[in-house]
């Protein structure tokens, strides 16, 4: 039976946290999981979570995941704890470390993630950043995976804000090969180290593209994947942003310019008529509710390989 492995990093704050192997190591894991061939028991280990953001999928699933696996969580919610007094990330972390065996930690900054990881002796999780969202490329790395059986030839192409879901999945695609196209509007690019970085590890330096015209970066496309225009705390802007992303929706039209095999996915929560129609997302070409369901597959197989 497999075997959860250790992972070289204690911590799972990037993408990049994570080598090729381990991609393909989490990924089997969590098919193992997902078609119950696998037990891990954790014995009552216990998974704190800080949200300082709404969720659903993954809170949810983090704590599915952990009661799957033999152990329990707590939810640290900052508006009843100390932390939304401003205690300071290095006390929290340090005492949090004496009573949680782990921490997945969703908040604004990225570089506040890295301060709970300094000073935490136990793993740290990005439960989402402004930077990044790893574990919800790894459920959407898994949905990819079961509908092409193989990742050679696939293109995905994200259509939307290049901010935290687009970067994460640029470096995941990179560690896995996968050539990624990102269709945004002017001034909504992916973050430039986050290209540099994944162009580092590419082997063949074109399979990452930047463009601004939707449909020529669906031509061929297996996978069509967004994400809402305005995430949470950028409500003053939605406006704006709403005018900037007009013609890039993923409706009927677009998706017909994709490959005839194309797969729609979207992290979720959605705002229908907005980045996607209500036709797409119920439509047969949809793998959106498996690939919500998948967050939970590949949080045990992390959980399991970072315990
Ligand atoms: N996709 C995602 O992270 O969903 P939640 O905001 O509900 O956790």
């Amino acid at each position: 039976m497999l075997k959860p492995n250790k992972l070289a990093n204690n911590n799972f704050l990037s993408s990049l946290d994570l080598s090729t192997d381990e991609v393909f190591h989490i990924l089997d894991l969590a098919i193992n999981f997902k078609n119950k061939k696998i037990s891990v028991d954790l014995n009552n280990k216990v998974l704190g979570l800080i949200f300082d953001k709404s969720s659903t999928r993954t809170r949810v699933s983090f704590q599915v995941a952990m009661s799957r696996l033999g152990g329990t969580t707590i939810d640290l919610n900052p508006t009843t704890s100390q932390i939304g007094r401003g205690e300071p990330i290095k006390d929290t972390a340090r005492v949090l470390s004496r009573y949680c065996d782990v921490i997945a930690i969703r908040t604004f900054e990225h570089s506040n993630l890295e301060e709970y990881a300094k000073w935490s002796t136990k793993p740290v999780i990005n439960a989402l950043t402004d930077l990044e969202h790893p574990c919800q490329a790894l459920a959407d790395f898994l949905t990819i995976y079961e509908e092409f059986l193989d990742f050679k030839d696939v293109v995905l192409t994200f259509i939307g804000d290049g901010n935290n879901v687009a970067n994460s999945l640029i470096l995941c695609g990179a560690l896995l090969g996968v050539e990624v196209r990102i269709a945004c509007p002017k001034g909504y690019e992916p973050d430039a180290l986050i290209i540099k970085r994944a162009n580092e590890i590419y082997k063949d330096k074109n399979l990452l593209k930047i463009t601004d015209d939707p449909y020529k970066a669906v031509s061929g496309a297996n996978v069509l994947y967004t994400d809402v225009w305005s995430s949470m705390g950028e409500e003053n802007f939605k406006e704006k942003k709403d005018k900037d992303f007009k013609g890039f929706t993923i409706d009927k039209e677009l998706l017909g310019n994709a490959s005839k095999n194309a797969i729609v996915l979207h992290c979720l929560p959605a705002y229908r008529s907005k980045e996607i129609t209500d036709e797409v997302i119920e439509g047969e070409r949809s793998r959106i509710f498996d690939q919500a369901e998948n967050r939970l597959h590949v949080q045990q197989a992390l959980l399991s390989c970072l315990l």
